[in-house]
């Protein structure tokens, strides 16, 4: 077995989480093969392509949002129960973060939680989705809401999965990595991401690697900080996400990819700290270009026919004091704090021309 460890985090209760780097595709299947027959595999539509024959126990669901769902719990539960999954059984979820939160949620209520590995293959799942322990549907229209915190014991990474990730998808995973460079202690990421634009870009697999491990050190430092959310540290990784979100939920916005709109809102959320005085101007300045240089539209400006809809969305945000929407802003390298925003200076930033 040639599977490195690149990371452990330690979550509440003694539970964590290692995280393995595999030398391929061939490497991750031989791993997983030791586990026997005791397991079931959920893929999507796309993930299920990279294998050209599939495990015998699995679930392929629908590629996409659409299907984090009850019927897809249900599924998966059922397929657990008809292939006689026994509660020292395993879901292995082999996707984005669509299969990643969908297994994890199955694998968290059968029989009261059976054993997880999760194998992420796009960049957003490597770096985000499948550390941490979050898991979730969505429910009624909104995003995430019911689901359950349950870390996954094994996380394995095959950089090569990301070779046939389309640009739209690669980039969404980009924005949340150079999101950490910006919210991380040190300033490891952040250089990387200035040096080696090139080489991320054309997805060389060494700086991919490297990429990948520097990001999840920074998701490690916040969940390990807060492993459950409740001490308002980890609310900080949601920079840039209540202007995103605004921008991704409403209607014109649709073909903005979720990476595109959280860069958007990311550097929104700087001039926010510039604006009401507590950000440093040459810090967001830098951040700013930074996203640019990956080509991200952050010039980009909301039509003001467009404000009313945009400003429904932001007050359905989640992050709430006193009736306002709180705002997770950056003052330096890694120091966010969370601000409330008068409504006309929200407005003025997300119409008017940009600072920077
Ligand atoms: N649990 C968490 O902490 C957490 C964190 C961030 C995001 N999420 C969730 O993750 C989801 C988004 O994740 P995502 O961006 O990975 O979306 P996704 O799972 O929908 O994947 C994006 C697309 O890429 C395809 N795909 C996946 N791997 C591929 C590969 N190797 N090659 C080609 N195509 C591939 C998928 O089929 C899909 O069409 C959202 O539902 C979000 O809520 C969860």
């Amino acid at each position: 077995m040639t599977m490195k460890t690149m990371m452990t985090t330690q979550l509440e209760n003694g539970r964590e989480t290692q995280v393995l780097l595999a030398d391929g595709l061939k490497d991750l299947s031989s791993h997983l093969g030791e586990y026997g027959r005791n397991v079931l595999w959920v893929f999507d539509t796309n993930t299920a392509k990279l294998f050209k024959q599939l495990p015998p126990s699995n679930v392929v669901l629908e590629s996409g949002e659409s299907s984090k769902t009850f019927s897809s719990l249900e599924r998966i539960l059922g397929a657990a129960l008809d292939e006689g999954l026994a509660r020292d059984g395993r879901i292995i979820g082999f996707g984005g973060g669509v299969v990643c939160d969908m297994a994890a949620l199955a694998a968290s209520v059968y029989m009261r939680g059976c054993r997880l590995t999760l194998v992420p293959t796009t960049l957003l799942a490597m770096v985000d989705a499948s550390v941490g322990g979050k898991t979730a549907i969505d429910f009624k229209g909104m995003k995430n809401m019911v689901g359950s915190f349950y870390p996954a014991s094994e996380v394995l990474l095959s950089i090569d999965t990301l070779r046939t990730l389309n640009d739209k998808e690669f980039l969404n995973g980009l924005a949340e990595v150079i999101k950490h460079a910006l919210l991380s202690q040190n300033e490891e990421l952040y250089k990387f991401l200035l040096i080696k634009k090139n080489e991320i870009l054309s997805r060389q697999p060494e700086a991919l690697t490297t990429l990948v491990e520097l990001s999840l050190m920074v998701k490690k430092w916040f969940i390990e900080q807060d492993p459950t959310e409740t001490k308002g540290i980890r609310q900080f990784l949601n920079l840039g996400h209540t202007f995103g979100h605004a921008l991704e939920s409403s209607s014109h916005y649709g073909m903005w990819g979720h990476g595109a709109c959280v860069a958007w809102g990311t550097c929104r959320a700087l001039e926010a700290g510039i604006a009401i005085g507590i950000g440093d101007k040459a810090y967001a300045s830098g951040a700013t270009k930074l996203f640019k240089s990956y080509g991200y539209e952050i010039d980009y400006r909301i039509g003001r026919g467009d404000w009313i809809e945009f400003r429904d969305h932001l007050l359905k945000d989640k992050k709430k004091a006193d009736g306002k929407v709180l705002f997770v802003l950056l003052e330096k390298q890694g120091t966010a704090s969370l601000h409330p925003l008068e409504l006309q200076l929200v407005q003025h930033l997300v119409i008017a021309k940009p600072i920077f």
